[in-house]
């Protein structure tokens, strides 16, 4: 069924919103609407209440990230050239772009201003963001990440890492970097950012690196991120990376990388929340899209998660997978509502890595409306995925992993319909599979241990552990599947979630 439009309730009604309103699930099935146990209508009535009494403050949606607030105006403008930068592809402008900063500082307590980044290529080190910023680059500007590593400094680890991602200690800054910063944003006219990724991963395959490689973009402990309208390529390692953030926004870009280049990953939202991706081309070497949230015992102890994720209208291709969350996933990841995909020519379509040691959690997912075309594995679990940061994980720390539904999903040329590997003694749970239509080349289909859920609708049919009916008993087990249905065939109404 089409989503209408909307009413959005206020940010602290949202959590609570998330676990009662959700898609248009079962409704996409008439005759479901009977069947479908409804569990809990009172917490329904409640919140269709409170939305009608607050409906001064609410607002439309438009089916697009609401970040409408941020970057919209600002008073003070000035172009890269005027703190000596040189579009020339050799002259190395860090200066400049620092210098450009700390001038426009000045302006963040007045609006904020824009840095304009004219057509031409310019090479730069590492640099700093500023709150109150819009950093603009125009129609055949390219900023060029420097191929020397001396250009990027070398900072801490993440406190929810431990280390580096690859390498113990420190690990480079990335080209551009932002921390503790309010309300940046990062467009312009399908202006360039390339990182010239192609020395670190060659310095990556020689085994020469002293330290984890940098990522093209990375926003730390940032509220109210904006990144849009642009071109990024050849990032040296993940390529936008938004960690510790909330209300972040990535919409309307394209990422390449060569499929064969090592862990470029498109986009990593690693303990942010309220995070929105849509309307982006992304075609790299390692996972389009990867929701982390910390490494092991570093992660358990830093504890926050990524949780109110959106992802819509992306396509893509990958050696790895196309959306994934984990493997780091310590802090938990929760809420995350992805739809209107595609995936072509990649290894896996949807899949959820883990591993004994990682603790925390993944549940309450939701992914709809995916098409894979010429994929190996279309939804896989990985129950032990192995990779620690050091001896000091506890072996004991299991990952809870729930609550996830798959719905509307088809698949063209596809190897191996679902890989899905639980852990032993703590089996993944209420796995839910409704209206998903392979075509399968290899035997098994389906390899399931340690999995239990629910299906309907499944070619070629699922293993015997999801196999019992969705309808009527288990709708309500299924995230997305029930609670939405009731209002939803009357009231047009839709989660927060299309909005943000
Ligand atoms: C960001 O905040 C942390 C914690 O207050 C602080 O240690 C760090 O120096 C700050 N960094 C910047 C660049 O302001
Ligand atoms: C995050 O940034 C805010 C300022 O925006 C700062 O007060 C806080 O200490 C920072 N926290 C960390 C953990 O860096
Ligand atoms: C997407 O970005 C391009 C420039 O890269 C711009 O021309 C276009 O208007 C943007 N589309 C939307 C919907 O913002
Ligand atoms: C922006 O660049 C991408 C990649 O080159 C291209 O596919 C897209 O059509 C461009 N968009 C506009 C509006 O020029
Ligand atoms: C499903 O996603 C595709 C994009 O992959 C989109 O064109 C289509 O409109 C979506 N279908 C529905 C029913 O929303
Ligand atoms: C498919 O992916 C392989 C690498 O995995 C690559 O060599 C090939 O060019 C890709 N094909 C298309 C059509 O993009
Ligand atoms: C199943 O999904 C397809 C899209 O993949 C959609 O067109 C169709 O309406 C869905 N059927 C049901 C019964 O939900
Ligand atoms: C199922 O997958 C496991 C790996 O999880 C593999 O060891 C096993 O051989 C597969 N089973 C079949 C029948 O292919
Ligand atoms: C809901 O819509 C159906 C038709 O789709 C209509 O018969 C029914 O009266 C409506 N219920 C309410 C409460 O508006």
């Amino acid at each position: 069924m089409r989503i209408h439009s909307t009413v959005i309730p206020s940010l602290p009604l949202r959590r609570s919103l998330l676990s009662v309103f959700f898609t248009p699930g079962c409704s996409s099935s008439p005759d479901n609407f009977n069947l479908c146990k409804f569990k809990i209508s009172l917490k329904v009535v409640l919140v269709l209440l409170f939305i009608i009494i607050s409906a001064p403050w609410a607002a439309k949606a438009n089916l697009s990230c609401k970040s409408d607030s941020y970057g919209l105006v600002r008073p003070h403008s000035v172009t890269i050239t005027e703190f000596g930068a040189v579009g020339d592809g050799v002259t190395l402008n860090t200066k400049a772009f620092q210098n450009a900063m700390f001038y426009l500082n000045s302006f963040a307590d007045k609006g904020g201003a824009k840095l304009f980044v004219p057509a031409g290529r310019w090479l730069t080190g590492s640099f700093d963001l500023i709150s109150h910023l819009t950093l603009w680059l125009d129609k055949d500007a390219v900023i060029l990440g420097s191929t020397h590593s001396e250009d990027w400094p070398v900072i801490d680890p993440l406190p929810s890492y431990g280390r580096g991602r690859e390498l113990p200690g420190g690990r480079y800054r990335s080209l551009i970097f932002g921390q503790n910063l309010t309300d940046v944003v990062i467009t312009g006219n399908n202006g360039t950012i390339d990182g010239q990724g192609f020395v670190w991963w060659e310095r990556f395959r020689k085994k020469t690196l002293d330290y984890t490689r940098p990522h093209l973009v990375e926003l730390m402990n940032s509220t109210g991120v904006v990144i849009s309208n642009l071109i990024f390529l050849n990032s040296p390692f993940w390529t936008i990376h938004p960690v510790y953030c909330s209300q972040v926004t990535v919409r309307n870009v394209t990422i390449l990388a060569p499929l064969d280049s090592p862990n470029t990953d498109g986009i990593d939202p690693d303990s942010c929340d309220d995070v929105c991706i849509e309307d982006c081309f992304i075609s790299t070497g390692d996972d389009v899209v990867a929701i982390k949230s910390g490494w092991d015992e570093y992660g358990i102890s830093y504890g926050r998660p990524s949780k109110n994720i959106i992802i819509r209208r992306l396509t893509g291709q990958t050696r790895a997978s196309g959306i994934a969350i984990g493997s780091e996933m310590s802090g938990g990841v929760w809420g995350v509502h992805a739809q209107d995909l595609r995936f072509f020519n990649s290894t896996d379509g949807i899949r959820i890595k883990t591993s004994p040691g990682r603790g925390g959690y993944v549940k309450d997912i939701y992914v709809a409306n995916v098409t894979l075309v010429d994929v190996l594995v279309a939804i896989r679990f990985t129950g032990l995925y192995g990779d620690h940061p050091d001896e000091f994980y506890d072996p004991n720390a299991m990952p809870l992993i729930e609550k996830i539904t798959f719905k509307d999903i088809t698949g063209g040329n596809i190897k191996t319909a679902g890989l899905m590997e639980g852990i032993e003694g703590h089996t993944f749970g209420d796995i839910c599979l409704y209206n998903i239509t392979f075509t399968v080349t290899r035997e098994p289909r389906w390899n399931c241990s340690y999995i239990q859920g629910y299906s309907e609708l499944v070619t070629p049919k699922t293993c015997k552990s999801l196999s019992r009916e969705i309808f009527p008993d288990h709708c309500s087990d299924c995230y997305g599947m029930s609670s939405y249905l009731q209002m939803s065939r009357n009231q047009s109404m839709e989660p927060w979630f299309f909005s943000w």
